[in-house]
């Protein structure tokens, strides 16, 4: 019997990002890819997390090679990192050595309830279709403490697009496409997990870019 795992595609995207992995870790190094808007929703989350009197951990939820783990830990944050792809884990590892991580899918989250003060899923849920989105979102609310922030970042639009081309320049033959949802869409998908908005960030793509890029920071009730 096929797994969620399965249904969800995510063998293909482990695979993908396995291949890929040693060409993204030396490409997405940090954050400068990000435009300052986009660190500025990143720089929230990390003020939201360690100004309070007790600052817990945070996960880097679909951490890639750790180049945002990195970012959150210089901004004072306690960060450890899950990634679906094992490969993408190893160069994490590699990079970052003083950070902790580990093999995990969102949608299956290794932890126990009410464990984080913040979780970041940067760019790492665009992988899940829809009928993914709303485990995601669970496990995000399962995982983190009540008062917790979660941060997302994703392409904002509607439909898929094929990324695999992107890694056919550096010699990769990967099948991978993205899912793109709405700043309403990622909204709504927090609030239904009890996830209040505190601020959404919809910008126009850079060069570069092919889509409006979004994040949008909530807090859990
Ligand atoms: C575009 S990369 C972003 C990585 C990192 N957040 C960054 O900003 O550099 C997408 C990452 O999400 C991971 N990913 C995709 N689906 C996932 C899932 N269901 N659970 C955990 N990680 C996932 C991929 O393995 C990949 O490392």
């Amino acid at each position: 019997m096929p797994s969620l795992s399965d249904d969800l595609g995510q063998p293909g995207v482990q695979r993908a990002y396995d291949t890929v992995a040693g060409t993204y870790a030396g490409h997405f190094t940090d954050a400068s890819a990000e435009s300052p808007l986009d660190r500025a929703m990143v720089d929230a989350f990390a003020a939201a997390v360690t100004d309070t009197g007790d600052p817990g951990p945070v996960l880097d939820a679909g951490c890639g090679a750790g180049r945002m783990s990195r970012y959150l830990a210089d901004r004072g944050c306690e960060v450890q990192g899950v990634d679906l792809s094992p490969g993408m884990v190893e160069m994490a590892r590699r990079d970052h050595p003083d950070l902790g991580f580990s093999v995990a899918s969102l949608t299956d989250l290794p932890f126990p309830d009410d464990t984080f003060a913040g979780v970041m899923v940067w760019y790492s849920a665009i992988h899940t279709p829809p009928q993914g989105q709303p485990q995601i979102f669970a496990e995000v609310a399962r995982v983190l403490r009540p008062g917790g922030h979660l941060v997302i970042g994703l392409q904002s639009g509607q439909g898929t697009q094929d990324v695999s081309a992107a890694y056919a320049k550096f010699g990769h033959d990967i099948e991978l496409e993205r899912y793109l949802y709405t700043a309403d869409e990622v909204a709504a998908l927090a609030a239904d997990v009890g996830l209040t908005e505190v601020a959404r960030m919809v910008r126009r793509p850079r060069e570069g870019e092919r889509d409006d890029q979004a994040a949008l920071l909530a807090q859990l009730r």
